[in-house]
């Protein structure tokens, strides 16, 4: 066996692999899930939602209808595009919101991981500018570098990108995109503010630079008061992606991008020769059940229970590491950001958290220039409110023993 598996690597080995394949990295996300699901670990790593939230006996209703109802067009190759029916539910849902899309703006992605692909493909290519937001979203820096993408990061606060920085980049690398997780980031947790929204808009139409809105979080909002949609402000100059993954499952893997009659064939066009389409099944499971009226539903009953685990962490955060750290305080969303003081680094100390059976995702992967390796990424929705304690606990137990 040995000499056969030593004869196949010698003869991979050997192969010419594509540089960017080579060069891809492996997210540490998916390295941390690896080492937190050993037994007792706490994990605020991944970005996974709470499981026993998924709402197992209406999706199985929804299997059933869509079986009885759909069976052979759900088993069966369809459009690129996506299946009318989910089109239709999604942008229904945008004009609930007051933003106008129509359903050939919309294409379904499976997530919107593969939405970022798919962005990649239409826009990047090696060299080209992307600006992003400090810190940014890991899965877009991972999708993006594929294409041979340059980073420019651009400054940016509690309040979200800063306008007068993203002009300044702009005219300076004329990027192809600027991208934004404009609504609960991941993973600061934070919100651009109204006002920057219009100043980010007005930005991009003066300089015909799209923006790009990565939004899974944005209708998971708990506290405070809602913001006017990028979509809805900047129209046919963004193009929004949004998903599934956390407002029902995301092992459903759907997604969609909504973008503008003019780039959507384009989009269409690149997922053709990426998978012919996405899942059928699962649209039209989605499709079901929000038609039946779950999704509304299923999306409050999100809100009311990320909000008492955000609270409870915060209450945490307060009661065991007042001293030692600060932290965002999001209104939505999975995630908040803790910043440790300058001389920790969160990257050194993820071995010894690991050891006392508790996970993050260290802040400094999350940079596409600069980084602050004293930060730290905590998903508070995943957990049980007394894992949520008993983590918090073995974290700042973690940091006073190396401070
Ligand atoms: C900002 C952002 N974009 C995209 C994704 C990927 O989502 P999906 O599961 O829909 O592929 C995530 C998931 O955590 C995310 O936070």
């Amino acid at each position: 066996m040995s000499e056969i598996a030593d004869y196949v690597e010698n003869a991979v080995n050997q192969w010419q692999f594509a540089r960017s394949a080579v060069k891809q990295k492996s997210s540490i996300i998916r390295e941390i899930l690896k080492d937190s699901s050993k037994p007792g670990v706490i994990n605020f790593g991944g970005g996974l939602p709470a499981p026993e939230l998924f709402p197992l006996d209406l999706i199985q209703q929804s299997c059933t209808n869509v079986m009885r109802e759909h069976g052979k067009e759900a088993l069966q190759y369809s459009l690129t595009v996506g299946i009318e029916k989910m089109r239709e539910v999604i942008a229904w849902r945008y004009k609930q919101q007051g933003v106008d899309v129509t359903t050939n703006e919309i294409q379904i992605t499976g997530g919107a991981q593969q939405g970022l692909d798919v962005i990649g493909r239409v826009f990047i290519e090696p060299g080209a500018v992307v600006l992003t937001e400090t810190p940014t979203y890991l899965g877009a820096l991972q999708a993006f570098s594929f294409y041979g993408v340059k980073y420019v990061s651009v400054a940016t606060d509690g309040d979200g990108a800063i306008p007068e920085d993203v002009e300044i980049k702009i005219k300076e690398h004329k990027p192809r995109f600027l991208y934004l997780v404009s609504t609960f980031q991941n993973p600061t947790g934070i919100t651009i503010s109204e006002s920057r929204r219009e100043q980010l808009v007005e930005i991009a139409k003066k300089y015909n630079c799209p923006i790009v809105d990565d939004n899974p979080y944005g209708e998971i909002r708990f506290d405070g008061e809602d913001v006017t949609s990028l979509k809805a402000i900047g129209k046919e100059y963004v193009i929004q992606l949004g998903t599934f993954s956390k407002l029902i499952s995301p092992g459903l893997r759907i997604g969609w991008i909504a973008s503008n009659p003019h780039v959507a064939p384009i989009i269409e066009r690149m997922k053709q020769a990426m998978d012919l389409h996405t899942n059928s099944f699962s649209q039209y499971v989605i499709a079901d059940f929000a038609a039946a009226g779950h999704l509304d539903k299923h999306i409050e009953l999100i809100k009311a229970e990320y909000g008492k685990k955000r609270t409870f962490m915060l209450d945490m955060l307060k009661k065991y590491f007042s001293d030692k750290a600060t932290w965002t305080t999001p209104e939505g969303g999975l995630f908040l950001w803790l910043k440790l003081a300058d001389h920790i680094s969160a990257t050194d100390m993820l071995a010894d958290a690991i050891k006392a059976k508790v996970a993050y995702v260290p802040g400094k992967f999350f940079y596409s220039a600069e980084q602050d390796d004293s930060t730290m990424r905590l998903n508070f929705c995943n957990a049980t409110e007394e894992n949520i304690e008993e983590g918090i606990k073995r974290l700042a137990s973690v940091v006073n023993s190396i401070s």
